[in-house]
């Protein structure tokens, strides 16, 4: 199996020492569609910062399509595509101007790029915005931008980290299509998100993150079927399979009052 993303053994301690990843390791394979899940604070921005090399790593290495990161870097960086779980844009570019200039940070020339861009914000819905300044568009504008913006040099993975936050519903939808078609395609994709239901019927593979460690990982079958009825807490709130076997795995357990 060829694999877009492979990660061994990952560390990182940031400098206050706060452990973030402990030794994590992630095989993704090439065109999935890949779901890390985990509670705030797991280490997801972490491990999808140092994957597209703007975090250090403390320890571990990592291939991203095949290419040893710390022997190529410059190569496998421009494998990969990134849209930030914090945006950061220039908020007072125009929006087809920020697409385009991303490509010049590639060596793209803008004959080249514009077209290219132009295609991107129909994709993502913003067609009708290309000369509008970043800072006037909504949050979840915003985020669609940010999502053509990391496809401009056509990266073969691409991360997304909790690209659907302030989404409109409809939108979404629109979104998780457009993102199929990018997988159908071939190129692989690894998200995070807090909305469990859409990763379950989107995603082939899951990794669940706790505390810097992976808890589980698996196809998205193998996962629910770790789904225990036993287990469930009766009161309340019900969520997916999907959210209920998230929760076993990270609850903290409960303590005696
Ligand atoms: N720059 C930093 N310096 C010190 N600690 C950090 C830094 N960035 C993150 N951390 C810590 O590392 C841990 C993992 O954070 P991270 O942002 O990777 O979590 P996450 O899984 O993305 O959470 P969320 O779902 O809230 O986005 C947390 O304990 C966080 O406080
Ligand atoms: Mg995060």
């Amino acid at each position: 199996m060829e694999l877009a993303l492979d990660i061994q053994n990952l560390q990182k301690k940031y400098a206050d020492g706060t452990p973030a990843l402990q030794g994590v390791s992630l095989q993704v394979p090439k065109g999935d569609f890949y779901a890390l899940l985990g509670p705030n604070g797991a280490g997801k921005t972490t491990l999808i910062g140092i994957a597209t090399g703007l975090v250090n790593k403390t320890g571990g290495s990592f291939k991203i399509d095949g290419i040893d990161f710390d022997a190529h870097p410059e190569k496998a960086r421009r494998k990969v595509g990134v849209v930030p779980q914090n945006l950061n844009v220039d908020f007072f570019g125009k929006v087809i101007d920020i697409v385009v200039n991303q490509g010049g940070y590639y060596g793209i020339p803008r004959s080249v790029a514009l077209p290219r861009a132009e295609a991107l914000l129909t994709a993502v819905g913003l067609s009708d915005k290309r000369t509008t300044q970043a800072r006037q568009l909504s949050g979840g504008m915003q985020r669609r931008l940010m999502i053509a913006r990391a496809l401009i040099h056509e990266p073969d993975l691409l991360f997304l980290d909790e690209p659907t936050a302030g989404v409109d519903i409809e939108m979404r939808r629109s979104m998780w299509d457009y993102l199929k078609t990018l997988t159908a395609r071939g190129v692989t994709i690894l998200l995070t998100t807090h909305y469990l239901e859409e990763a379950e019927q989107l995603a082939k593979h899951v990794a669940i993150i706790n505390k810097g460690t992976i808890v589980a990982d698996g196809t998205m079958d193998e996962i629910l079927a770790r789904y225990d009825e036993a287990q469930q807490q009766h009161k309340g709130y019900r969520g997916s399979r999907l959210e209920e076997v998230f929760l076993q795995l990270t609850r903290e357990p409960e303590k005696p009052s």
